[in-house]
């Protein structure tokens, strides 16, 4: 997903005549679901090939209110604008009667999952709407339709992360399964605000094959898997996955800088995370290294810096 600012409404689906929409004169009663985002923590790249990877929920969050209003569904109100709104939120909300407010804490377009956040929340709101709660399998089904409006072939990973909202490893083609934390972890996470194109990062990787690395981050998921279960600090893997990122060509120089300036700062090990080529850097960081890694990162990045707790 792309862009930020907030424009005008928009009706769907498909309405080329995109029009200011008036709010309801009255409050109405509002109906609302609420997903978090995602950052993967070790493992992409290598996760395409059959190794396992880890992904958290992220404690920033993706709010949908409904309500009644005559006429047209439309997009009233939103922080998350993007050309394909319409025609997602068509899958899951009548094209009638329907007013849609989006509010996100979620950076878009930069692999932190804000596509499925608003995926998740749009199906819990939409059961909301009809005295219901949705389960778990109702947002990975009607989430699905969104994200693959979003994403074309969507592997599923972000949405199931979003709807369980906890940490979790996964191999493609099997059920994510919940990853038990010993304690927390905090990371701050930098976005660049260079969008990274995942599909053109995933065919790179394939026309390299670097087989070796892929093995070695496969491991380096498995190594994380079990220090995050015994409470043990993870940030030299982090550190280890983001050079064999690196090696295999979907690194940046802006990445690498952003790595570098937030150890030096004191984190304990910072790594780029999805699928790179731009995107966010995430690194581990400790109650007394917090603030220097974030005004380290903020030099960089300005204001597009985050803190995040995974597992708590
Ligand atoms: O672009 P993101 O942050 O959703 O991550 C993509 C992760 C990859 O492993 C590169 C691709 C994939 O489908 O798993």
């Amino acid at each position: 997903m792309s862009g930020a600012d907030r424009r005008p409404p928009v009706r769907f689906p498909r309405d080329p005549a995109v029009s200011w929409a008036m709010p309801p004169p009255l409050a109405l009663a509002s109906h609302e679901g609420r997903a978090p985002g995602k950052v993967i923590l070790v493992g992409e790249h290598a996760v395409v090939y059959g190794y396992r990877a880890i992904a958290a929920s992220v404690d920033l969050f993706t709010t949908v209110s409904l309500h009644d209003r005559p006429g047209r569904s439309e997009v009233e109100d939103t922080d998350i604008w993007d050309a394909r709104l319409g025609d997602a939120l068509a899958t899951i909300i009548p094209a009638e009667g329907v007013g849609v407010s989006i509010s996100s804490e979620l950076p878009t377009g930069c692999g932190m999952g804000s596509s499925a956040a608003l995926a998740v929340a749009a199906v819990r709101a939409a059961a909301r709407r009809e005295g219901r709660t949705a389960s778990f399998e109702e947002c990975f089904e009607r989430g699905m339709a969104i994200e693959r409006v979003f994403h074309g072939n969507p592997s599923g990973l972000d949405h199931t992360v979003s709807a369980l909202g906890c940490p979790v490893i996964f191999r493609r083609g099997e059920r994510a399964v919940p990853l038990r934390l010993a304690a927390p972890i905090r990371l701050v996470v930098a976005n660049t605000g260079t969008p990274g194109d995942t599909a053109a990062m995933v065919d790179l990787v394939k026309a390299r094959k670097p087989e070796a690395e892929l093995l070695r981050l496969g491991a380096l998921t498995e190594m994380v898997a079990a220090r995050l279960a015994l409470g043990h600090p993870v940030g030299p893997f982090l550190h280890e996955a983001h050079w064999l990122l690196r090696r295999i060509g979907v690194s940046t120089r802006e990445l690498d800088e952003l790595c570098r300036a937030m150890e030096a700062a004191g984190a304990e090990g910072a790594k780029l995370a999805g699928a790179g080529g731009g995107g966010i850097v995430i690194a581990q960081v400790t109650p007394a290294t917090e603030d220097a890694v974030r005004r380290a990162a903020s030099r960089q990045v300005d204001d597009r810096v985050y803190t995040v707790s995974i597992g708590g």
